[in-house]
């Protein structure tokens, strides 16, 4: 009796060791760099109907502020941006919900940061 419990003890204690060791991993596996080539790709067809997305283009919405603006506000931070853009429609509700994932918000918070002066 008591060796059978002991041994569903330790058989307890190297799953949980295992699953320790599995979410480290998980963890640490490094995550995918932006890519702000593609976030400007996402932009041009996304978000320049509205807005200014770059520096080449010409019309844009005249209540929509150019990503250039945005890229050189003070106290704007890509943190900050991909938050507006995680959270969209709670604050800004004129800009409609697009619905983009983490990796597109952090594509396109990458293009903006290279449009910084
Ligand atoms: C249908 C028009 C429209 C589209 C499309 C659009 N926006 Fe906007 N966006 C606006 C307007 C209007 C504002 C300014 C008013 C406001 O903040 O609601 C704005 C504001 C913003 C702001 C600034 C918010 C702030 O805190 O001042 C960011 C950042 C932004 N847009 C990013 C994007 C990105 C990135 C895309 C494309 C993925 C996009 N927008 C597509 C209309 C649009």
């Amino acid at each position: 009796m008591q060796k059978a419990s002991r041994s569903t003890f330790l058989g307890a204690s190297l799953g949980l060791v295992t699953a320790v060791t599995l979410a480290a991993t998980a963890l640490a596996a490094p995550p995918v760099p932006a890519d702000p080539a593609k976030g400007r790709r996402l932009a041009e067809r996304w978000c320049a109907t509205c807005h200014l997305v770059s520096a080449d283009q010409k019309a844009a919405s005249a209540d929509a502020p150019s990503f250039q603006a945005l890229a050189n506000a003070p106290g704007r931070t890509a943190d900050g941006l991909a938050d507006f853009l995680t959270l969209p429609g709670t604050t800004h509700s004129r800009m409609p919900d697009l619905a983009l994932s983490r990796v597109e918000i952090d594509d396109v918070t990458a293009y903006i940061a290279t449009l910084k002066k």
